[in-house]
């Protein structure tokens, strides 16, 4: 009898994690590697949030919670996704986790059952097949390629559905591409879950304040009222805040949805992080001022890094309307060869290479669902990422 579990088995572990692991054992080794691969921003959390939360330390705020959050961050969650997204929902509808993360997990583990169908837009974020594959679902993916600037289509989705389909999971904007549907665009999806009844929509809307230029944000309860209860709109403090240490997302959606979520909970981790709960409070209720000048850096980083990457010999790298990523497809370097002699047969060899040969840490394409391609991650200083792009540039050149 095997002693690991067969439902382990169908899962394998975070591509993202190994890339990190990999650079970090050639820095330890003394190379000079830049890495490019990190899922969260380089700025500090806010100075009034990690007020509060020595506050709460101090008040003697240590001890166990509600299972699914505290009262005052359920208002300031429901406060939130009334000025921001125009949505209503009650305190009963609201569920708190440990990150978004576990907040997406909780919703599969309690909806899931075995044969069911998840959508899953590619590329997609690494954790969303195999959290299905964890709960027991099936993993369907829809191909959204650079050519529609990685976003689906109506009639992709459409095509997609099948009676034993759950749930689409809706990411926007995109880790690990940083596209962003637009209202127009969602539209478009919302009309066809329209025609199914039975198909609820997962949004992970954790990207939702990083966009730039004049993109505006939208959420499939908001431009489809009529889908209000068969949606579980996902968010978190992490990106936004630059809280990733500290673990806190949360969801809203129906409350039956809610509290079978946190029967889940219940039975695993129970209630997150106190202090990290009350400083959830802070971040949501506070001054929200701080979110301007970061985008601006972000954005100034994001059109640093598309046009040097646009000038590199067979990279193609389409300017994303968010997050903190860029997705460059490498179609024009897939057959060649680089200078230290390894071919470049997939994006995973590719990245392997630059890695090795240059010291740029960046994840392979196939990783997300859609190759060849591969993930930049631009959340670290300009005179980083400007000597990443040139080294870049310089290994694509060498290719022969
Ligand atoms: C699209 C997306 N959803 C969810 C998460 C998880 O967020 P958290 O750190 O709050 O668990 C991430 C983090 O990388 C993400 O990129």
């Amino acid at each position: 009898m095997p002693f690991l579990s067969d439902t382990l088995a169908r899962v394998k572990p975070s591509p993202t994690i190994a890339v990190s692991n990999l650079a970090a054992e050639l820095k330890a080794q003394g190379k000079d590697v830049i890495g490019l691969g990190a899922g969260e921003p380089d700025f500090d959390t806010p100075q009034n949030i990690k007020d509060a939360a020595v506050a709460a330390i101090n008040a003697g705020k240590t001890k166990y919670t509600a299972v699914d959050g505290i009262a005052e961050l359920k208002q300031a969650i429901v406060a939130k996704l009334k000025r921001d997204n125009d949505l209503d929902y009650t305190t009963a509808q609201v569920t708190v986790g440990t990150g978004g993360k576990q907040i997406l997990y909780n919703a599969l583990m309690a909806t899931l059952n075995p044969g069911d169908e998840v959508i899953i837009p590619a590329p997609y974020w690494v954790s969303y097949p195999d959290m299905v594959l964890l709960a027991g679902g099936e993993p369907v993916f829809v191909e959204g390629p650079s050519q529609t600037g990685y976003k689906i289509t109506a009639d992709q989705l459409d095509a997609a559905i099948t009676p034993k389909t759950k749930w689409l999971i809706f990411n926007s904007p995109s880790n690990p591409t940083g596209a962003g549907y637009t209202a127009a665009e969602l539209k478009a999806l919302t009309d066809v879950l329209l025609k199914h009844p039975h198909v609820w929509v997962m949004t992970d809307d954790m990207y939702e304040h990083l966009v730039y230029d004049d993109f505006e944000f939208a959420t499939p309860a908001q431009v489809e009222p009529q889908l209000m209860d068969r949606t579980l709109t996902c968010n978190g403090v992490s990106k936004a805040y630059a809280m990733t240490g500290w673990r806190i997302g949360y969801a809203a959606g129906p409350e039956d949805l809610i509290k079978a979520m946190r029967k889940v909970q219940s039975q695993s981790t129970s209630n997150p992080c106190s202090i990290s709960q009350w400083a959830a409070v802070e971040a949501l209720n506070g001054p929200q001022d701080f979110l301007a000048p970061n985008n601006e850096t972000f954005k100034r980083r994001r059109d640093l890094v598309v046009s040097m990457l646009n000038e590199a010999e067979g990279i193609d790298c389409p300017t994303p309307e968010g997050a903190f990523y860029v997705y460059p497809s490498i179609h024009g370097c897939i057959g060649k060869t680089s200078a230290a002699g390894t071919k470049i047969d997939t994006d995973e060899t590719f990245a392997k290479a630059l890695l090795e040969e240059s010291g740029v840490a960046v994840v392979f394409g196939g990783a997300f669902g859609l190759s060849p391609a591969f993930r930049v991650s631009y959340a670290t200083s300009d005179e980083n990422l400007k000597e990443a792009c040139t080294r870049i540039q310089d290994f694509c050149a060498a290719l022969t």
